[in-house]
């Protein structure tokens, strides 16, 4: 027997993902890597279906090449996915690992957010799983990664709104309070606000101050600019966008519009950025496992890819760049 086939069949056999939390565009980039590198070392792989209740419930489907076919260029996840309450208990992961047992499957690969993270952490160390996560949500606010599958593609979108924006802005010279998803961090506004050419841009990791917002906007009026647009972070401690318009508006003479840009920013086909990230991050998922790394999330740093413990990717805080603040009030101007 050679030393490859030998290798071979001490291998992982059985392998499979699941989508969890928020889905992101790119998730199917990353199911499409993790299915066909696995089926590239001749794994078995399956498809857990709605997240982490597919698990508890037993709703799993094997893959192979054809079943994601078609995919890279979609958004959503073809897997569904879930917030899953019954998994955050006791007895739901009891169940799953019984699931687990019944399909014989060695390896977890888990594809979401912080929540998502979590599960893997509690049920791996609980339950003595060989779990795997890749970085998947708009919110690109997970340690361990410099960028996230999915927020390329959301910054993108909410752009494209927010270029709409400016065009009817400036036409009847209005103030816009835009409001950005981010339900606990602010790195869509900031993106967003560098690249849109916001007036200013207010996320949750900063202190908001309304009497500094209104007089930054009444000084853009009178030095004579048609538009300007302050985007707002969902997650804003100082409210969301109509609270934080009501706030300013006794302060400003120009009339404001409000624009919640939602859901929108969630969908839509992943941008190159987003399919070429989780295509190379799923494909090390695999790497990982051949090499028996379990119970991190893989994400790239500095061009790098990195493995953090999954409790790292969700307690350690990653920090936003303040220069980016600096440089879009300077450019405003
Ligand atoms: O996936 C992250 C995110 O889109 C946040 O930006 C947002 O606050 C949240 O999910 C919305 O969650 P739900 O889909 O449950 O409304």
């Amino acid at each position: 027997m050679t030393e490859e086939i030998i290798i071979i069949m001490l291998m992982t056999t059985k392998i499979a993902m699941l989508t969890s939390g928020g889905d992101a565009p790119g998730m199917n980039a990353a199911v499409r890597a993790v299915v066909r590198t696995a089926l590239h070392y001749g794994l078995e792989v399956f498809g857990i279906r709605d997240g982490y209740n597919g698990l508890v419930f037993d709703d799993i489907v094997r893959m192979d090449r054809g079943s994601v076919a078609n995919i890279i260029q979609r958004g959503g996840t073809m897997l569904g996915t879930a917030r899953s309450s019954d998994f955050e208990t006791t007895q739901g992961m009891e169940k799953a690992k019984k699931v687990l047992t019944k399909h014989g499957i060695d390896v977890i690969v888990v594809i979401g957010g912080d929540g998502t993270m979590r599960g893997a952490k509690e049920f791996s160390e609980k339950f003595g799983v060989n779990m795997l996560g890749l970085p998947g949500t708009i919110d690109n606010d997970l340690y361990g990664t410099d960028f996230t599958i999915g927020f390329d593609t959301a910054i993108n979108n909410a752009l494209e709104a927010v270029d709409r924006i400016r065009d009817t802005a400036a036409s009847l010279e209005r103030l816009f309070f835009v409001e950005v998803m981010g339900r606990f961090s602010g790195f869509i506004g900031l993106a967003v606000g560098l690249a849109g050419g916001a007036e200013d841009v207010l996320i949750p990791e900063t202190p908001t101050d309304i009497d500094a917002l209104a007089s930054k906007i009444n000084e853009s009026i009178k030095r004579g600019k048609k538009s300007n647009i302050v985007i707002v972070s969902e997650g804003d401690e100082a409210g969301n966008a109509f609270t934080i318009a009501e706030k300013v508006k006794n302060c400003v003479k120009e009339d404001y519009r409000v624009a919640v840009l939602g859901y929108i920013q969630r969908g839509g086909a992943p941008t190159a950025n987003d399919r070429i990230l989780a295509s190379k991050l799923g494909f090390a998922s695999i790497e990982a496992a051949q090499k028996k790394k379990f119970g991190c999330m893989v994400g790239e740093v500095d061009k790098k890819i990195v493995c953090t413990p999954f409790e790292e990717t969700y307690t350690k805080k990653k920090k936003i760049d303040p220069t980016i603040y600096k440089i879009t009030a300077i450019l405003a101007k």
